[in-house]
């Protein structure tokens, strides 16, 4: 009695282990076979993981723990080093291409590729971030990257970007508790992004809630898009909500002041030249523009002829640079903080693309550079920092950081 019992468990744990693994964790792959048909080249390599779900939680779990290459790097151990991989990621079908060529190749080939975000990123950050067509995107490019741009556009900002580093880095010295650095950086570079949107007019509580809401709406980027009670993503959407209508509130204001003609003093800022400026036909760009633009600077301030196989119409493709950026073949030791590696070192065409290429190249690049510039320089002449958990892990979703966000108190140097 007891051996039926046991051979009835047996085989149910097996024909339930045959269904999930063999059956269940194929039917994406065997989806999508059938549904593109025949192809005159084959698919990438790789596997497109489970139903619904895709590869997300596995590309997750590697991106959260503090071994974020290992996804890749147990692509490239099942299929070689093909640096191209099919998969499933945020919802959408796509390929992973992780070497220079390929990444290059896509990011330059506008004919081919168009920009497209993880679906959580669309809604979060407003439709003009991937949507506008490539001559809107120039447009809009030209209009709003002028500010950021060029040493010489920059030179403007130089001096209230030092106020800024230099009250943050005061007021951190005089704190007796530990605090997280990582999160008072952040609130550096979005008070300097604020600046060149709204001018120094805007109150310091509405700048202040504006940042709160900004640091939710960002937290679920890469999340799965899902709108229920509960998911990270449905408080983002909340926040959002409300964010706008803080921005729309102080649009309205603006162009209030602009009808009455009551100009504030000083350079225009961001916001009015966004505000005045027409398309050929005398078009206005419409609030919900600006808000959008305004997403995507503050979050993208926070990532060939080798192609023998389909990528389907309408798939993703990532370009995984961090892969390139990690791959010993062009950086040995890569996690090593080695800044003599770059001397005299001659960088491989696409092998060193932190800030993109092509027409997305980073507008924001001379910023950061400028920003991170004036920040060493007064903090490590003036400044120690003293870690409290020196061994603190390191997540790599949605963004790089220790878990601890950096708790540290900062000294100041006699
Ligand atoms: C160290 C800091 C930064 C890094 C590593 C970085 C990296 C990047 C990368 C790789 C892209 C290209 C994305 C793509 O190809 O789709 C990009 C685009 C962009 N970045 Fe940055 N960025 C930084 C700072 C900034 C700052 C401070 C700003 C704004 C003031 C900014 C604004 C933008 C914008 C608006 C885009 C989109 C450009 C377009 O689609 O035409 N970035 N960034």
């Amino acid at each position: 009695m007891e051996l039926d019992w046991l051979c009835y468990i047996s085989a149910t744990l097996l024909g339930a282990y045959l269904f999930v693994f063999k059956c269940l964790r194929n039917v994406n792959g065997w989806y999508y076979h059938v549904k593109l048909g025949k192809k005159k080249h084959p698919l990438p390599p790789g596997d497109m993981g489970w139903p619904l779900v895709g590869n997300f939680f596995a590309f997750a779990k590697s991106f959260r723990s503090g071994d974020p290459d290992s996804f890749i790097n147990k692509l490239v151990s099942r299929y070689g080093r093909t640096g191209i991989y099919k998969t499933h990621l945020f919802g959408n079908p796509s390929v992973i291409v992780c070497t220079p060529d390929m990444c290059r190749r896509v990011m330059t080939d506008e004919e081919h590729f168009r920009p497209g975000y993880p679906k959580s990123t669309v809604k979060l950050t407003g439709t003009s971030a991937g949507s506008a067509s490539p001559a809107e995107h120039k447009r809009l490019r030209r209009l709003t990257t002028a500010p950021i741009m060029g040493h010489k556009a920059l030179a403007v900002y130089t001096e209230r970007i030092e106020d800024i580093v230099i009250d943050k880095l005061d007021e951190w010295a005089s704190m007796k508790q530990p605090f997280e650095l990582l999160k008072g950086l952040k609130e550096v570079t979005f008070r300097v992004i604020i600046h060149i949107f709204f001018g120094s007019h805007s109150q310091y509580s509405v700048v202040t809630k504006i940042g709160e809401l900004f640091t939710e709406t960002a937290s679920a980027l890469f999340s799965l898009p899902i709108d229920l009670p509960g998911f990270t993503f449905h408080k983002a959407l909340k926040a959002r909500k409300k964010l706008v209508g803080i921005i729309e509130c102080i649009l309205e204001e603006r162009k209030m002041m602009m009808k009455t003609g009551d100009q504030r003093e000083g350079k225009k800022d961001l916001v009015d030249v966004l505000l005045e400026v027409e398309d050929e036909n005398g078009e206005k760009l419409e609030d919900k523009d600006i808000v959008d633009l305004l997403f995507q600077f503050q979050f993208a301030g926070h990532e060939s002829t080798s192609l023998g196989y389909t990528i389907p119409k309408g798939w993703k493709v990532v370009n995984l640079i961090r892969a390139i950026h990690m791959d010993p073949q062009y950086y040995p030791n890569a996690q090593e903080f080695n800044p003599s590696r770059w001397d005299d070192y001659k960088v491989k065409t696409g092998s060193f693309l932190p800030f993109g290429i092509g027409c997305r190249l980073c507008p924001g690049s001379d910023l950061a550079k400028l920003e991170i510039t004036i920040f060493l320089h007064y903090f490590l002449r003036n400044y120690k920092l003293e870690r409290i958990n020196e061994k603190c892990p390191i997540t790599f979703l949605p963004m790089v950081k220790p878990t601890d966000d950096c708790l540290a108190r900062v000294i100041k140097v006699p």
